[in-house]
């Protein structure tokens, strides 16, 4: 579906054709906020991402069009050229980090579309910068390894979108592979792929399909938090420290950045915890550190929101085996670790009660982990 209608669109807005590349948006298992302060992340590719076709047009111009937007944007390679349409400065800043990295690319013609639920925490802009990183890599011969087209992602954030961002989802949706999740140390970053296809449970998400705009911007805050008590440790990143150090520097510390670190600290920990048991197939033991994430992430950290919260005590009134809000937060999505036989109990009752309280129902997404960017052909 989406393939034919990017492949209609460039006809339509350029004749002929490209190539097609796709990639992926992501999940993440455990492992939240702390792929900024230097700690492990556990996520995976899904099953829907963006969807590019790219031909090279001769001249030192990009003309792209956002087919589920139905718009259009041309820019220059020069910084100067910078877009005005906020979709097209991914676009944009991945061409520039590509160059900035002595990447010698002239202009394209790219048509895309996408599936990944927008402001679902499930990383929509990392799948589109991953495809064009990707892309430009292929058809240009960058040779640029992998790991280099996903901080060409991180730093179009950073340096184009204002969000300073860790390297989780731009490392899953380039090296996502289908039924496997992906521990990666975010320090040395080290990975290893986790076969995760449970033969008693499901992964689902629930999107709650709010997405606070909270004023200024509460993710840079959250990582200025960590910055600070991870000086205050006298550390580079927050990696590796323990509570009993936080808490003898504890004074030296605001309340607020103290509770910030203290559930980076015990996050960590978490993913470890996680990956082992996963390795036993002790689901209860992943799913109950989920629930701890949550509530981490709801009271210390303060990035969940009276929707996400709802669900998952929804969650836990219905026995699933683990349940958390997802991704950066403010809204999104929560992800659920269900036993099959409480999984239809479980989404009747989510989408009945969540309806009844907020006046709609959750958008229900089931988890299909599969490859991160590649060529379609
Ligand atoms: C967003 C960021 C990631 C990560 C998560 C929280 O998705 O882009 O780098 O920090 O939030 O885990």
């Amino acid at each position: 579906m989406t393939q034919s209608n990017v492949r209609a669109a460039f006809e339509r807005h350029f004749h002929g054709s490209g190539a097609l590349y796709a990639s992926a948006g992501r999940i993440n298992l455990i492992g939240e906020h702390t792929d900024y302060n230097g700690g492990f992340v556990f996520p995976g590719a899904v099953d829907c991402g963006i969807t590019a076709m790219i031909r090279l047009n001769g001249t030192d111009r990009v003309r792209a069009y956002a087919v589920d937007l139905d718009a259009y944007a041309e820019f220059g390679l020069r910084e100067e050229d910078k877009p005005a349409e906020s979709w097209a400065r991914y676009i944009f800043g991945v061409c520039r980090e590509i160059q900035k990295r002595g990447g010698g690319i002239g202009g394209f013609d790219a048509a895309f579309s996408g599936d990944v639920p927008l402001g679902a925490g499930m990383s929509s802009s990392a799948a589109l910068e991953s495809a064009f990183a990707f892309a430009l890599d292929d058809l240009f011969g960058l040779g640029l390894d992998k790991f280099e087209l996903a901080r060409i992602g991180q730093s179009t954030e950073h340096n184009y979108c204002g969000v300073k961002c860790g390297i989780m989802d731009q490392f899953a949706s380039v090296f996502g592979r289908k039924g496997c999740l992906m521990r990666l140390d975010c320090r040395s970053m080290e990975f290893e792929y986790f076969p995760f296809a449970p033969e008693s449970h499901k992964l689902v998400l629930l999107d709650t399909v709010v997405k606070h705009e909270l004023v200024g911007s509460p993710y840079n805050r959250r990582r200025e938090s960590c910055e600070r008590a991870a000086e205050a440790l006298g550390q580079e990143f927050l990696r590796g420290a323990t509570m009993e150090r936080l808490d003898a520097v504890r004074n030296k510390l605001s309340d607020e950045d103290y509770r910030r670190a203290r559930f980076v600290i015990g996050e960590e920990r978490r993913v470890l915890d996680v990956c082992d048991a996963l390795q036993r197939g002790d689901y209860a033991t992943v799913g109950e550190r989920m629930y701890a994430t949550h509530e981490g992430l709801s009271k210390d950290y303060e990035v969940s929101c009276e929707e996400l919260d709802f669900l998952v005590g929804v969650a836990r009134e219905c026995g699933v085996a683990g349940a958390r809000m997802m991704g950066g937060g403010f809204g999104g999505c929560t992800i659920n670790l269900v036993a099959n036989d409480r999984y239809d109990d479980f989404i009747a009752a989510a989408r009945k009660r969540f309806g009844e309280r907020f006046g709609h129902e959750p958008k229900v997404y089931p988890v299909v982990i599969s490859d991160g960017a590649h060529k379609i052909g």
